[in-house]
């Protein structure tokens, strides 16, 4: 295998996609966390899988970045949840600085990889990432829509009975309350679901797609979700890997498209060897405009508090 993936965070989310990745034998790969032998552990248990899974990927936790060196995609998952009595403010400087630190530390050892963001609050830890590593935007970009979108297309499937591989769909914006899902673009076997549910479920379908990772939260009362992001996270890291050129909702730079400028938020976008190829700048209508808008204005609030 001579492809190699870094998995940044050892956690849910970051160990969970190191098993995704390995048992797909898309490239080695090497966890790393700041805790002391934990990625070791968690790394071991996932190449003691392979022989089972029937994949020669090689694993290897660690928490010294030379490990990493050389890595194609390093893949950012880093970072705490918010405690009790930690504001939303605290808890993004806190994420802040350990995105930045992860970011220059994978740099220094992989140069030219390219950096998918996980880490919360997504849309900002991207604008940290890229103003740290000075890399082209390409090269830079956060993985939220696919998670949000998956959710989307798993309660679609099930409110309509059909096969989850019937249905697309697609939710862009940030990656919190203000998220916006498409009905109009969102579809089963290519008919949209606004000509297939009466608008009160399409209505229901959106709601809970917003609400999707607060619903999961409020049942495990400690973490987040991990089994959707990693597979989000996966399929991105896929799609770079295997060179696809596979439109994704992703979280991306924007420089005048949809009349956004200087911000990470959720697009369609091509993926690639090279990372981002393209934003598809798709036509939307004025309602779904002014609400990727609102979601824009959302996130610069959180931006404009790290003064980066
Ligand atoms: N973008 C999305 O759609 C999405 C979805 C789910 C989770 N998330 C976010 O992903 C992140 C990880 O979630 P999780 O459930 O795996 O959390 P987790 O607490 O299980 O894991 C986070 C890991 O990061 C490690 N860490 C902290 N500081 C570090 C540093 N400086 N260097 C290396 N590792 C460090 C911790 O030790 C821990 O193992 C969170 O910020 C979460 O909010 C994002």
């Amino acid at each position: 295998m001579n492809r190699k993936v870094t998995v940044v965070g050892a956690g849910n989310v970051g160990a969970t996609l190191a098993q995704r990745l390995a048992d797909r034998e898309l490239a080695d790969v090497v966890l790393i966390d700041i805790v002391e032998g934990m990625p070791q552990g968690k790394g071991l248990d996932i190449q003691q899988a392979a022989p089972v899974e029937g994949s020669d990927a090689r694993v290897l936790g660690t928490n010294d970045y030379k490990d990493t060196a050389g890595s194609d995609v390093v893949v950012i998952t880093a970072g705490i949840a918010r405690k009790p009595g930690m504001s939303r403010d605290d808890l993004l400087n806190t994420n802040y600085k350990i995105v930045r630190d992860c970011t220059e530390n994978t740099l220094k050892h992989s140069p030219d990889a390219i950096l998918v963001v996980v880490s919360n609050p997504l849309d900002a830890m991207c604008q940290v990432a890229k103003k740290v590593s000075g890399l082209p935007k390409q090269r830079v970009f956060g993985m939220a829509g696919v998670l949000d979108s998956a959710r989307m297309r798993a309660f679609i499937a099930l409110e309509l009975g059909v096969s989850v591989e019937n249905v697309h769909a697609f939710v862009l914006g940030g990656h919190g309350d203000t998220m916006v899902p498409l009905p109009r673009f969102s579809t089963v076997a290519g008919v949209p679901i606004t000509e297939l549910l009466p608008a009160d479920r399409v209505e229901a379908i959106c709601k809970r797609t917003a609400n999707g990772g607060a619903e999961i939260v409020s049942f495990l009362k400690t973490g987040s979700a991990y089994y959707a992001p990693s597979a989000s996270s996966a399929e991105m890291v896929d799609a770079i890997l295997k060179d696809k050129h596979k439109v994704l909702p992703c979280c991306c730079y924007l420089e005048g498209e949809f009349g956004i400028t200087g911000l990470y938020v959720g697009v369609p976008a091509q993926l690639g060897a090279n990372g981002v190829e393209k934003i598809w700048e798709i036509r939307l209508t004025e309602p779904e405009r002014a609400a990727l808008r609102r979601s824009a204005d959302a996130v610069k609030e959180l931006v404009d508090v790290l003064k980066l």
